[in-house]
């Protein structure tokens, strides 16, 4: 039989444990308490996007005072609508789906960051308390084009 070093068989079981204990947490945070990516719940056909209602029409539609929802088609490598314009104070929920590869939705000092998978409704909200021009990323790469891909989000004071 190999001699193994006591520490370093501490050590291993430490590493070993460890795998197990976050496999666990990663198991029961899936199974158990049913935590999924963010997502809106809902699943829509890929290759029919531009036919399905909301997204047949992308853009932002006023719920309330101050209440916004905002539909996004992601593709290669634009966002539609491109931009949108709400007043400072606006509780803004963002639902993006994909009709191609899988990109990112995400706007920087916000906590707005998304994956936005084909099939897949992703869903996330913000309430923009700070006036100015927030600028929209893709941070999944999803193709040559992904560096160019952006939108912006216009707060007006
Ligand atoms: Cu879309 Cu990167």
């Amino acid at each position: 039989m190999i001699h193994v070093n006591r520490y370093e068989r501490v050590w291993l079981t430490f590493g070993f444990l460890m795998l197990a204990a976050f496999l666990a947490t990663i198991t029961v945070a899936a199974v158990v308490d049913g935590i999924n990516p963010p997502s809106a719940g809902t699943t829509i056909d890929p290759t029919k996007v531009a036919d399905t209602a909301p997204f047949d029409k992308p853009g932002l539609r006023q719920t309330g005072p101050k209440a916004y929802e905002a539909y996004y088609v992601a593709r290669v490598f634009s966002y539609t609508p491109a931009k949108i314009s709400v007043p400072v104070g606006s509780h803004v929920t963002f639902y993006v789906t994909s009709p191609d590869v899988v990109h990112g939705f995400s706007i920087p000092l916000t906590d707005v960051n998304v994956m936005v998978v084909p099939g897949w409704v992703s869903s996330v909200a913000h309430t923009f308390q700070t006036p100015g021009t927030y600028l929209l990323l893709c941070n999944e790469y999803c193709g040559a084009g992904h560096q160019n891909m952006e939108g912006q989000v216009e707060v007006t004071p």
